[in-house]
């Protein structure tokens, strides 16, 4: 059993010595006597003085470091990664990635614009999954050519060789299975199981692959797979695909042309330590899992990776608004919510939160552990009316001040993208770093922003 996060250290006890070079502590001439979270070579204070918060910040070279480490690890076997655009859709950061070769997964007619919008030519490295496409939304990827739907329903087969038969253009299609294979994460991320919405069982779904094969416009092409997401332990992963493997053995002595297997996305991240280091390792053993049961079938490998690329290359800053005791109780309220990052509300994921501005003693700055032996327990809770509405509770974190910024780990995968405007708040920013410059690649909303599309 290999995973990625026993290593983690308890929230409690928050020690920063192996921070990703990309969101490191250095020296800020800023801060007296004192050191600042950068991004790349930018102080993270300089970006919030200038653009505000609540802020999203990513780094664009951690970005693309993970997309090629991730290439890398599959680079004995025909793949394509095709990196999951519902983590972060940013138009800025689907561009980078498709300039670098990148191919995407995506659920909807908007995420399909947004690819076709940043690199027209990705659209033959395209593929749709998602348990409910419309009939418009599939008739928008058949006209844009994309690579290969992902089926999930017999009724989704049968709408989608009447879309492709009604515009003449033949469909490749893999169904996605449902290989009752249980996954270790939170219930509401977890796909992989018979109870779940998602894909055919792997028993009834033979049969629908031989009434695919008698559609004109339907060409049979690949398996596809997908347990769920942040899943840490590779093993589950592995065994999906020795699944998916003994199908597409059977398949083809069905005499179906099976060119591609799907493994899907799912790979998780360490919240409570993000460390680069790791990550090559990390990726060899998930390669090797999924690689190993596919041997000598020959098959073109797709992958669909969203958190593991862009999670760790994302913070959210946000500005400490007031303290307060209740009783026993303290809380920093920030400027940022659960409507501009929901994960701790929704998932009660944990999400490592550090100030921004440092001075710690010499011998902190020469091992880069910033933890604080003056450490205060605290939740960390956004001005939302509502008791779900904390990023951190109980959390220990050196004493900040009003007006202090901190930065909320890990938030560049289903951050922004589940962003909403509850409570009437325009959502933030979001800034692209590469190395010396920064780059607004969305801007913040205005309240004139939020009223435009109402009547009065
Ligand atoms: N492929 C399919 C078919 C998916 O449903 C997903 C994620 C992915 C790929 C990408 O999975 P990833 O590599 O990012 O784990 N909002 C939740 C995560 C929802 C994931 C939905 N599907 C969160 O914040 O944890």
């Amino acid at each position: 059993m290999t995973s990625f996060d026993r290593r983690s250290r308890s929230p409690k006890n928050q020690n920063l010595a192996v921070r990703s070079p990309e969101f490191a502590y250095q020296p800020d001439r800023h801060q007296r006597n004192g050191f600042s979270l950068f991004c790349e070579r930018i102080p993270l204070s300089n970006l919030a003085k200038r653009h505000g918060t609540p802020l999203y910040v990513y780094s664009a070279s951690m970005i693309l470091g993970r997309y090629d480490a991730f290439d890398a690890a599959f680079r004995n076997v025909p793949h394509t990664v095709c990196y999951s655009v519902k983590a972060n859709s940013n138009l800025t950061i689907v561009k980078l990635l498709a300039k670098r070769g990148c191919g995407f997964d995506v659920v909807s007619a908007g995420e399909l614009a947004r690819v076709l919008k940043a690199d027209r030519k990705a659209a033959e490295k395209i593929v749709f999954s998602g348990v409910g496409k419309t009939r418009e939304e599939i008739i928008a990827a058949l006209k844009a050519g994309i690579l290969i739907f992902n089926i999930e329903s017999e009724a989704e087969l049968h709408v989608l060789a009447e879309c492709a038969a009604k515009l003449r253009k033949t469909a490749r299609i893999a169904l996605r299975v449902n290989p009752d294979v249980a996954a270790d994460t939170h219930p509401y991320i977890s796909t992989g199981l018979h109870r779940h919405k998602f894909g055919v069982p792997i028993r009834d779904a033979r049969a629908l692959y031989a009434t695919a094969a008698r559609e004109k416009y339907l060409k049979v092409a690949g398996v596809s797979v997908h347990i769920g997401s942040q899943i840490t332990d590779v093993s589950p992963f592995g065994e999906a695909i020795s699944r998916v493997a003994d199908f597409v053995r059977e398949l083809r002595a069905d005499g179906h042309c099976i060119d591609y297997v799907d493994a899907g996305g799912g790979l998780g991240i360490s919240y409570q330590q993000a460390s680069t280091d790791t990550f090559p390792e990390y990726l060899a053993t998930y390669a090797k899992a999924l690689t190993k049961p596919l041997r000598d079938l020959n098959v073109h490998l797709l992958l669909e990776p969203g958190r593991s690329i862009v999670g760790p290359a994302g913070v959210l800053l946000t500005r400490v608004v007031y303290q307060k005791t209740n009783g026993a109780k303290r809380f920093l309220i920030t400027d940022a919510a659960m409507n501009d990052l929901i994960r701790p509300a929704l998932y009660a994921a944990f999400h490592e939160i550090v100030p921004v501005a440092y001075q710690p003693s010499t011998e902190q700055a020469v091992t880069q552990d910033h933890s604080q032996k003056d450490n205060v327990i605290v939740d960390v809770v956004g001005p939302i009316c509502e008791t779900g509405d904390f990023f951190a509770r109980d959390r220990a974190l050196p004493p900040v001040r009003e007006g202090d910024l901190l930065a909320i780990l890990d938030a560049g995968a289903y951050g922004m993208v589940l962003a909403s405007n509850y409570n009437t708040r325009p959502r933030p920013a979001e800034i692209l770093v590469d190395g010396t410059s920064a780059k607004i690649i969305r801007r913040r909303e205005s309240i004139n922003d939020l009223l435009r599309l109402e009547t009065r």
